[in-house]
């Protein structure tokens, strides 16, 4: 049982001892969980932030809904960073649920998060809980651009990009959970949003995205179709949303889409064994180890979201620094909104229909973590 109101789960992990540092900087008591409690005291000892001031307990536990549910017991919120949260992630979502917890995670996929919306959306909402997917760099910054846009009357179709610098996956940058994460894209379905509908974007399907801060155009890609379209699909105001990722400074698009094309010339209709062992050598090969904590002079983001109506046209771009670093801060205000009660939805939200796109905004302009411009067209 946690003794704590606040879970992090994942707390051996490069992400939620990140949420941790935050969460010390507020003050806020947390209960740190992982499948190893001796690797969660070794990592938090060398590298959370402000340990010596923190209110906090560390709890070993398995990766199964009872074992989850018992642990989770007693808190609010559970912060959940075990990723692929294709393969891990809703089992912790039905733990919180049965431990009545509010349950926020730091993942952008697609499929996981159509998942929660139509498994769990609806319990979360009876149960007077929230359950908000993709509080994290990725795609809140993408979301608050295109909230920034829907400022604009008559904006009804969102096309938006995250565009990063520094991920280098092995020479440092992208995390053992995030590479994983991402070549367990291959095998999902990866959607826009057209016409209220979820559209399968086509194979091999790239973008040559430009945005005014680049000289040349940045090679993207769907990314698994990102969480906004998901987001978007019942939301009035929008009936069409496209969006893409690229990493501006490097090849790597460039490899993980010669993967993907690998993906499905060759090992598409393997059994789903042979395809673990796949991703499992790409990961291996590609992270060796935790990196270094992000640095300022390296990780720099651009999200923008371009906003049309019959007339309206809007760009709404928000920069920003540090982008795993960043995720730990929005999780954080997401959980301060969570303990003092405040959230404008319960059931499957966004970050930015719970809490507000503009208090996400100022949370992380306070700290220096973003800054956001909107241009009429
Ligand atoms: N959208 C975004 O902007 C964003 C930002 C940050 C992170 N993320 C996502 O968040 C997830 C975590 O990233 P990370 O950087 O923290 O990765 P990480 O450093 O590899 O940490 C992963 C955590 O999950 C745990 N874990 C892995 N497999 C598990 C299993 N089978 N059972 C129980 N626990 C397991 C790990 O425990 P051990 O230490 O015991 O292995 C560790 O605590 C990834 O999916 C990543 O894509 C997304």
């Amino acid at each position: 049982m946690a003794k704590y109101p606040v879970v992090v789960y994942g707390a051996s992990g490069y992400t939620g001892m990140l949420i941790m540092d935050w969460l010390i900087d507020q003050q806020i008591p947390f209960t740190a969980v992982a499948r190893n409690a001796k690797r969660v005291q070794e990592m938090m000892a060398q590298r959370v932030v402000r340990l010596e001031s923190a209110t906090y307990e560390i709890i070993e536990t398995e990766h199964t809904v009872d074992a989850l549910v018992k642990v989770f017991k007693g808190a609010k919120v559970v912060c959940n960073t075990v990723g692929p949260f294709v393969n891990f992630g809703l089992t912790a979502v039905e733990a919180a649920l049965k431990a009545g917890c509010h349950h926020i995670d730091t993942t952008g996929e697609q499929s996981y998060i159509r998942a929660v919306r139509d498994q769990f959306g609806d319990l979360y909402r009876q149960a007077g809980l929230v359950v908000a997917p993709s509080t994290a760099y990725m795609y809140a910054f993408a979301e608050i651009a295109a909230e920034l846009a829907l400022e604009t009357h008559g904006v009804d179709v969102l096309e938006t990009a995250t565009l990063c610098r520094g991920p280098r996956f092995a020479a440092a940058g992208v995390t053992v959970g995030s590479t994983a994460s991402i070549f367990e894209l291959f095998r999902s379905e990866q959607c826009y949003l057209w016409e209220k509908k979820l559209v399968p974007h086509a194979p091999g399907t790239t973008a040559n995205v430009i945005d005014p801060s680049f000289v040349q155009p940045v090679f993207s890609l769907p990314w698994g179709g990102t969480s906004l379209p998901v987001f978007y699909q019942n939301d009035p105001r929008v009936h069409s949303c496209s969006s893409y990722v690229g990493f501006y400074d490097n090849n790597v698009m460039q490899l993980v889409h010669g993967l993907g094309q690998k993906w499905d010339a060759e090992y598409k209709d393997l059994p789903r064994e042979h395809q673990d062992a796949v991703i499992k050598q790409i990961v291996d090969s590609t992270t060796p180890s935790m990196p270094p904590r992000e640095r300022t002079t390296v990780v720099r983001t651009v999200d923008f979201a371009i906003g049309r109506g019959q007339l309206a046209a809007v760009r709404a771009t928000v920069h920003g620094l540090t982008a795993y670093i960043s995720t730990g801060a929005l999780q954080t205000a997401a959980v301060m909104k969570l303990l003092d009660g405040e959230t404008n939805k319960v059931g499957f939200v966004s970050a930015c229909k719970a809490f507000g796109h503009r208090y996400l905004l100022g949370f992380l302009e306070q700290r220096g973590l973003a800054r956001a411009t909107v241009t009429q067209l």
